[in-house]
């Protein structure tokens, strides 16, 4: 285990009705005249931002609100709620709803404080050194935002889809109820699953001796795996709900990596696929996610050995090493497709994926390599996405 520091500082409030002490909570922290970040209107069908607005009312919290936040979320929104923000005089930021909305929100809260472009901050041109507070309340389990210091917006101009990693923007709560996740369809379920593997899968594929941490990491993904099954046949099964909504917190709050060196090739590889094709980024991970293990495992079998036997259950009794690594992909790409999602780009997107694209913008975006569990060169890179087809 390699040296590290975990300072995970947000509050989780966890459970039914939570989402009632929203206004409570705000006040505990300090805010103020807050910005309400949303959507595109599954919370308020959901009648989830009248109990939110009625919280912050008998706070007696003013607010502003900010709605039509999109999936893969771009950055004339995020230029929208600094305005919006700044005209406002907002002191707290308030993310209802997943990934999209909560980076948006965090992106405001830097933006909002700094004179310049908030893009600065994405591009690597400025680090951030001040932030409004974010509080969170989670509608799908999938990002793990709530828990993250990281937010991803793609900027418009050239579809540049790049995180930003910033402590400042670790949500000061989240609120995670999982009954309000019984209104998702199920493709979004299925998404946010396949991304909260993919997080674990992230820091669990590494060099770094961490028997304890792979060994939770073991836990959880199983755990994840065995309650979408049950979601699957019974999306309204609470415990079920409950255990993926923690485990999606857990598999990105960097519990998942302490001590070790964490790859993100997956990641980085996929953002292209959202970017570009505004898929979902749970859907492209179901594609690179079993190439990117079917390519690495030739140079480094060791931990996608262990993946297959202790994550994917294969017996490994009489099988040789590559045998037991297929056996363990081919398990993981029947299991998203049990889930209903395809593990094939091309059918992913309608058509084949133009590779010379996403590896020029990789590139412009990561530069020449990525990754640590392998290092891979663009060259590489490209082979992946051939594998995904
Ligand atoms: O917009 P509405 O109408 O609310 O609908 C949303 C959206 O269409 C819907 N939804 C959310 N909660 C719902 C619901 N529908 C019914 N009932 C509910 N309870 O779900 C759709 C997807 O929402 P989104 O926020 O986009 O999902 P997710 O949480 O998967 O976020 C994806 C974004 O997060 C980024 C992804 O790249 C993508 O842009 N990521 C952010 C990370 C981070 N900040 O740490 C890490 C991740 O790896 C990821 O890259
Ligand atoms: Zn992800």
């Amino acid at each position: 285990m390699d040296n590290f520091t975990f300072h995970s500082p947000t509050e989780f409030v966890f459970g039914r009705g939570t989402q009632n002490q929203t206004g409570k909570l705000i006040k505990q922290y300090g805010g103020g005249k807050t910005l309400l970040v949303y959507g595109g209107g599954s919370a308020e069908r959901s009648g989830l931002i009248k109990q939110i607005t009625d919280s912050l009312k008998s706070e007696g919290i003013d607010f502003a609100v900010l709605k039509g936040v999109k999936p893969n979320p771009t950055d004339d929104k995020v230029y929208e709620g600094i305005a919006l923000a700044v005209k406002e005089g907002v002191t707290f930021v308030l993310a209802v709803g997943g990934g999209s909305v909560i980076d948006t929100a965090k992106a405001i809260a830097m933006g909002a404080v700094y004179s310049g472009d908030f893009w600065d901050f994405y591009c690597g041109k400025a680090t951030p050194v001040a932030a409004l507070p974010v509080g969170v309340v989670l509608t799908i389990p999938a990002a793990g935002s709530e828990g993250s210091p990281n937010s991803v917006i793609t900027k418009l101009d050239g579809l540049h889809k790049v995180s930003c990693r910033c402590q400042l923007t670790r949500p000061k709560f989240a609120v995670m109820n999982p009954e309000l996740t019984m209104s998702l369809p199920w493709e979004q379920t299925a998404y946010g699953i396949t991304d909260m593997l993919c997080h674990i899968f992230e820091r669990y594929f590494s060099n770094t001796p961490a028997q304890l941490v792979n060994a939770y990491s073991e836990a959880i993904m199983r755990d994840v795996m065995d309650n979408a099954l049950t979601l699957k046949i019974n999306p309204e099964d609470y415990e079920a709900r409950a255990d993926v909504m923690w485990a999606g917190t857990l598999a990105h709050n960097g519990i998942c990596g302490v001590g070790k060196e964490e790859d993100w090739a997956t990641h980085r590889m996929e953002h292209e696929v959202s970017a570009i094709y505004n898929v979902a980024h749970g859907a492209g991970l179901a594609c690179i996610a079993p190439a990117w293990l079917t390519f690495v495992a030739k140079r480094n079998p060791d931990m996608v050995w262990k993946f297959a036997i202790n994550v994917m259950s294969v017996n490994p009794e009489g099988l040789e090493t590559d045998q037991i690594i297929e056996e363990g992909i081919s398990l993981l790409k029947d299991f998203y497709h049990d889930l209903g999602l395809t593990t094939s780009l091309t059918e992913l997107i309608g058509k084949e994926p133009d590779i010379d694209a996403m590896v020029k913008s990789l590139e412009g975006n990561m530069g020449k390599s990525l990754g640590f569990y392998v290092p891979l060169t663009m060259d590489d890179c490209r082979e992946i996405y051939k594998l995904a087809l």
